[in-house]
């Protein structure tokens, strides 16, 4: 049988449903439950009612709160009218790309890459372009191999630091590296996605690219969502930041498509983006007594080196 990552998902549910003690691999998704915040505030939604369609691209008062995350956590200030709200991070990104991209575009993805990006942009009619990040520069992208990448068809590059899969990270001197590059190249925009912030266990905090260049602001689109963060894969709502003709060109493709994110679920994420994000702390503790039994464990197989992500 010849399977595809999303079969592997499905095959690894059915095998845990008939009863096998397998782990699913293939799929990035927190075993914790949802915050509580975040379930109470979406029961409490059903109760008040708040059933109906929304405003197409995120209640105002999902905006106010993510609006909040983001100088909170990423000191970026977005008004209103630069935020987008989608069912989850895919739909953000393939709203951008649907937004911008024309024939003959290309798109800079660092690989090893999230198995979607490279699928997303040749569904809008783009090419992508891919820049290997290497272990011994910790998966980091580098500065020379991204300029080498750049053309002037370039219309996106993609960041995606804590990478899935590499867990590779991106810190502030490494993005100021970037940022020199597209100083240079004013055709090139960027979409950062911010998906794992919450998984970099180093002692400096995670850093975003807008944060660290602010004369970039209005080149870059910062992604983030409620999956991982606050175990709310199923929810299914993910946001962006970015300038407003860019924001509302994806609202319009969103409105043609899907209309609103679920009610509920918006509901649910504004409680839980402005309650501070103290589950995390713990969280990391797990993850990183995991990712030590793994790292071990692979790297006791022989003909198998693993690197610490
Ligand atoms: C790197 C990355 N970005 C974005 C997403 C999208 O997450 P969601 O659509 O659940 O918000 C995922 C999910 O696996 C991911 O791994």
């Amino acid at each position: 049988m010849k399977l595809t990552k999303l079969d592997f998902y499905d095959f690894a549910r059915e095998l845990v449903a008939s009863g096998e003690d397998v782990i699913g691999m293939s799929t990035g998704e927190p075993d914790f439950d949802t915050v509580s915040s975040a379930a109470e505030a979406g029961i409490e939604a059903i109760r008040a009612g708040q059933t109906k369609y929304t405003a197409g691209d995120g209640t105002p008062a999902l905006k106010e709160a993510i609006k909040h995350k983001f100088l909170r956590d990423n000191e970026l200030s977005y008004d209103l009218k630069q935020i987008s709200v989608s069912t989850g991070g895919k739909q953000v990104i393939y709203n951008a790309m649907a937004a911008t991209l024309n024939p003959g575009d290309e798109v800079i993805i660092p690989t090893p890459y999230w198995v979607l990006y490279p699928v997303m942009v040749a569904m809008c009619g783009g090419t992508p372009v891919f820049v290997k990040c290497h272990s011994k520069d910790g998966f980091a992208l580098n500065s020379e191999a991204l300029e080498a990448a750049i053309t002037t068809k370039t219309k996106w590059l993609f960041l995606n630091f804590p990478n899935n899969p590499s867990g590779g990270i991106m810190d502030r001197k490494d993005l100021e590296g970037i940022a020199e590059v597209l100083r240079r190249h004013p055709n090139v925009h960027v979409m950062t996605d911010d998906m794992y912030e919450f998984l970099q266990f180093t002692k400096e905090r995670f850093v975003s690219l807008a944060q660290v260049a602010p004369d970039l602001y209005d080149r870059v689109l910062t992604v983030n969502g409620m999956s991982k963060g606050y175990a709310m894969t199923g929810w299914r709502i993910g946001f962006a930041g970015g300038r407003p003709d860019l924001i509302g060109a994806m609202a319009k493709v969103q409105s043609q498509i899907t209309a609103n994110p679920c009610s509920i679920a918006q509901a649910a994420a504004e409680k839980a983006l402005i309650a501070s994000p103290d589950h995390v702390e713990g969280w990391q503790k797990i993850y990183i007594e995991r990712r030590d039994i793994v790292i071990k464990a692979l790297n006791n197989i022989n003909g198998i080196q693993a690197e610490t992500p």
